[in-house]
């Protein structure tokens, strides 16, 4: 450590004196964290050095729903600076998803499981997030900075916000970060060409895991549909597209990006039954004039 003294306005002092109150954390300690956020969000200058690791700074980090090539080249440059790259998953003795992407664009580098529960119970679900955020927040304490990979983006339905939010409940001094990521719908769009929302189209992002009815979202032609989690459902979705007259334009992709992965029409992939838990819908909305 160095010391250093500077001199504040009376205007920010005063703003200091009662942060420092209201968080029950010194003076000096919210200077250095502001300083460590100031200088990470600054732009390298050319020639700079990588930025290091930041101590007590998690970052959840998306990775894409599945090709390596799309995890971004900001991902890549966290998930090396990072002194530990977490993943949760429900089996620590299998390679979830997430990690596998990693692997693959960053060879070598160290991902350690963390186990997180899916159970439909609630108070299991719970006693997985606080265990893991137990397991960050002394990871952060020790004055790492800590990587939490995610398919898709780190801040749509992903674990990394459940946990973000118990870990800076408990170390309310944590620098919480977002790295975005490529989410499913777009790498479906892609795949299978689809214009996902024109102009002025509105756009509903929406899953399907529990039998919710996605009936409503369907009626309105003007409305864009991304249905998520719905691979169990896929057949009863194609019916409610017959039903909406959608279902000309509806696709759905498998495993995006990963070995077994199908694209096509809803239509063709509902026919062979129900499809895996990583399976995307996009109902386009009607072309303008036509709605
Ligand atoms: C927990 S959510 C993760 C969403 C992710 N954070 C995102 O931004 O895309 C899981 C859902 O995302 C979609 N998904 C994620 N990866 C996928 C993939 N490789 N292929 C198809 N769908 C995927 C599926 O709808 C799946 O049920």
């Amino acid at each position: 450590m160095h010391k250093s003294s500077l001199y504040l306005p009376d205007r920010l002092k005063g703003r200091l004196a009662a942060r420092a109150v209201a968080t029950g954390r010194s003076e000096a300690d919210l200077i250095r964290e502001a300083l460590e956020r100031a200088l990470a969000a600054a732009p390298a200058a050319p020639g700079a050095p990588p930025p290091a690791a930041v101590p007590g700074r998690f970052v959840g980090v998306g990775v894409g729903p599945g090709d390596a090539d799309l995890l971004t080249v900001r991902a890549v440059a966290c998930l090396r600076r990072a002194d530990r790259v977490l993943a949760p998953t429900t089996a620590v003795d299998a390679v979830g998803r997430a990690e596998a992407v990693v692997r693959e664009a960053v060879p070598g580098l160290r991902v350690e499981r963390v186990a997180f529960s899916m159970s439909p119970s609630l108070a299991a679900r719970e006693a997985a997030l606080r265990r893991a955020a137990a397991a960050v927040a002394a990871h952060l304490d020790a004055g790492e900075e800590v990587a939490w990979i995610t398919l898709g983006d780190p801040l749509t339905y992903s674990t990394f916000a459940s946990v973000a939010e118990r870990v800076s409940r408990a170390r309310p001094e944590t620098i919480l970060e977002a790295v975005p990521g490529i989410m499913a719908f777009q790498a479906l769009a892609a795949r299978t060409g689809t214009v996902v929302a024109g102009e002025r189209t509105r756009l509903t992002i929406r899953t399907a895991l529990d039998g919710e009815d996605v009936s409503g979202d369907l009626a309105d032609p003007s409305t864009a549909l991304v249905v998520y989690k719905g691979g169990r459902r896929l057949p009863e979705l194609a019916g409610r597209a017959a039903q909406a007259g959608r279902a000309d334009t509806a696709v759905a992709g498998e495993l995006l990006g990963m070995p077994g992965e199908r694209t096509g029409s809803l239509r063709e992939l509902a026919a062979s039954g129900p499809a895996s838990y990583l399976a995307t819908v996009i109902f386009p909305a009607a072309p303008a004039g036509e709605a």
